[in-house]
């Protein structure tokens, strides 16, 4: 297994209070190699179309889980599951690159149990939200940017407070824990073409998240 090097001791930019930001915490063939991890678990569980709650409006991300469960959006609600909405088959096992990125990032004693993963063409977003379907809100959320860099902002509880914006590239990664925990985010846009690691100039996110209490 090609080990995901962080660098010599990361040293976090704290956004705001729990927003840590660790820029370049993952070198080129780290990220190559998630990549390919990344590519398996997609062979298995094929990108599919979220859809909003009621409306059923399209998001313009696709997306896949692994892990014991994965997060879905459909006419029904957001919530976790154990299975692929469309193929009806059980998620991917989480590799255990992160498991190992979890371990050295997100500072909880007990493992991940979701990895979103959100795939953005040139025109995709994502509008501002928060992360609240999980059991309890003491582990944090690892996100792991791949590809282009993106626009993510960044907000506060509520969601009509003031905001800032952080330029994640590929191989930044950012943990939303503690007093940011719930705090409102979302992704403006993507810089399509500005990384050549994803194909088509597109970007991939990858959240990491505890949904049960231990
Ligand atoms: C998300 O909040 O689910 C995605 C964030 C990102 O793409 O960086
Ligand atoms: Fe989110």
């Amino acid at each position: 297994m090609t080990e995901v090097r962080a660098a010599e001791e990361p040293s976090p930019l704290e956004v705001q209070p729990g927003a840590l930001w660790y820029r370049g915490a993952i070198d080129r063939a780290g990220q190559e190699a998630l990549l390919a991890d990344i590519d398996r678990v997609l062979a298995e569980a094929p990108p599919f179309v979220p859809r909003m709650p009621r409306t059923g409006a399209p998001l313009s991300v696709r997306m896949s889980n692994c892990g014991p469960l994965g997060w879905i959006s459909d006419a029904a609600g957001y919530r976790y599951q154990a299975f692929h909405p469309d193929t009806r088959r059980p998620w991917p096992a989480m590799p255990d690159r992160l498991l190992a990125l979890w371990e050295r990032f997100a500072g909880y004693g007990a493992p991940p149990e979701a990895c979103l993963i959100n795939l953005y063409g040139p025109e995709a977003r994502m509008s501002l939200h928060q992360d609240r379907d999980e059991a309890d809100f003491a582990a944090p959320v690892l996100s792991i940017s791949l590809g282009a860099t993106a626009i993510f902002r960044l907000g506060g509880e509520t969601r009509r407070g003031p905001t800032r914006s952080v330029r994640l590239a590929s191989g930044d990664i950012f943990v939303l824990g503690g007093a940011s925990r719930l705090a409102f985010h979302g992704i403006d846009r993507i810089l399509a073409g500005s990384s050549t690691l994803v194909a088509d100039g597109g970007r991939i996110n990858l959240t990491l998240r505890r949904v049960t209490a231990i």
